[in-house]
């Protein structure tokens, strides 16, 4: 691993908690340089909901490089482009009575957030975003301004500006009762409070990288109702929680909200390809031909993996009764580790995007760390990483996921003995 400690940057993440070399990977499995075999709860951080190598994606993705396809058309119309877009039209907007206008931002996740971002400003013609205490929305200058996360914050080097942060649901330890809603309301009515009306308000309905908070239905509808109310734009960012994440294809659909923008990302190609989305209400599209520019807008390969995953999981509703059927026994299992080992320990998230809040972070780092020791990769998310975050593909099979699930009981077990002690006394 010479090469890596030599040359790579030192920013690298994840190689740090995983350090061995991976070769070949194949739905909720990575194998290693040894042929050492981990079940893969990270899956790219919900990249991956249709596993890794998905077969019914392969096939077709060969096919389309085999007869020399459009790789790269930067935004030229391409055939690829046209099925993609008919069947995200078909399959995902029309039976949802959604009408959106899709941009084909740069292909990862902040570059959907920009153009989110700019669009609302743009139509709004105001400056100011609110966003939410542990919100995540990725690393170029204005999704990290609408960020929390104080060490990514210090990376910019620049000031981050025109955002107004208020609580998310369930901020601090008090029952809330739409604590932060009520704040931003008051701030935006009362003319001596020096909040300007702002452009719009950007949220994720389960914080990913925030430590899986999951906002409840009806503070998403308050929410909704204050946006309309002061006439800001609701950008939900569904990245991370969209694509069935949490059993839904957008993680909003349950609370029946109807978000102005929405961006989508990671898992939207099923294969793991580079590839994000920002849809508008039609009326919101006032771009000026090439205003928002890039090179790759747009990857053709993308478009014919993230198609055939459409076609595969969403025409019906299979893939999302399987889906709830796994995120019972995730529910199930986390809640007899968290019986096992008290009162400190709580279940978050919602659907497949479920973890267990441990007291800090060190304890969640050493389990995650004996986890992988043991054959499975998973991670920590939360301000002081102390939550154990399960991102495992949606497609896994019932036995790899209860192999893992087995494994990180184990893994508790043993970075806490001491309350196995008290259990068995
Ligand atoms: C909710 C959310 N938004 C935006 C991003 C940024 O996506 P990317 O890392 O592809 O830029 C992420 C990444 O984790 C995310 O979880």
């Amino acid at each position: 691993m010479d090469i890596f400690e030599q040359i790579e940057s030192q920013v690298r993440s994840y190689s740090r908690s995983f350090p061995t070399v991976f070769t070949t990977a194949k739905n909720a499995r990575l194998v290693n340089r040894e042929g050492r075999s981990y079940i893969d709860f990270l899956a790219g951080a919900g990249t991956l909901n249709y596993g890794h190598n998905n077969d019914l994606l392969k096939q077709p993705l060969i096919d389309y490089i085999q007869a020399d396809g459009v790789t790269h058309g930067l935004d030229m119309f391409t055939d690829a482009k046209e099925r993609f877009l008919k069947a995200f039209n078909n399959i995902v907007m029309q039976p949802r009575g959604m009408n959106y206008k899709v941009q084909f931002t740069g292909p990862t996740g902040t570059n959907a957030v920009e153009v989110a971002l700019k669009i609302a400003r743009k139509a709004k013609q105001r400056s100011g975003i609110v966003s939410f205490t542990n919100g995540y929305h990725g690393c170029t200058l204005g999704a990290q301004a609408v960020t929390g996360n104080k060490g990514q914050r210090g990376g910019a080097g620049v000031s981050l500006g025109d955002v107004t942060r208020i609580p998310y649901d369930g901020y601090g330890e008090e029952e809330d009762d739409f604590m932060g809603l009520k704040l931003l309301d008051q701030m935006l009515t009362d003319p001596g409070s020096g909040v300007e009306t702002p452009a719009g308000v950007i949220v994720e309905a389960v914080q990913g990288e925030g430590g899986l908070n999951a906002a409840r239905m009806d503070w998403l509808k308050e929410l909704e109702a204050l946006c309309r109310k002061h006439d800001m734009l609701l950008i939900v960012d569904d990245i991370q929680a969209g694509c069935g994440r949490t059993g839904t294809f957008f993680s909003f659909e349950p609370s029946g909200i109807k978000p102005d923008i929405v961006t989508l990302s990671k898992s939207l190609s099923g294969y793991g390809l580079p590839f994000a989305i920002t849809l508008m209400r039609p009326e919101l599209d006032q771009w000026e031909p090439g205003e928002h520019n890039g090179t790759f807008r747009g990857n053709n390969l993308a478009f014919v993996t993230a198609r055939v995953a459409l076609k595969e999981y969403w025409q019906d509703d299979k893939f999302a009764n399987e889906i709830q059927q796994k995120a019972e026994i995730l529910e199930q299992r986390f809640s007899v580790i968290i019986k096992r080992f008290g009162g400190e320990y709580s279940l978050k998230g919602r659907g497949m995007m479920r973890g267990i809040s441990t007291p800090n972070g060190d304890i969640a780092e050493q389990i995650c760390k004996e986890a992988f020791a043991n054959g499975l990769i998973i991670e920590t998310s939360g301000p002081w990483s102390e939550v154990v975050k399960c991102l495992c593909p949606l497609t896994i099979p019932v036995e790899d996921l209860n192999k893992g699930l087995d494994i990180l009981e184990a893994a508790f077990a043993k970075v806490l003995p001491e309350a196995e002690a008290k259990k068995a006394s």
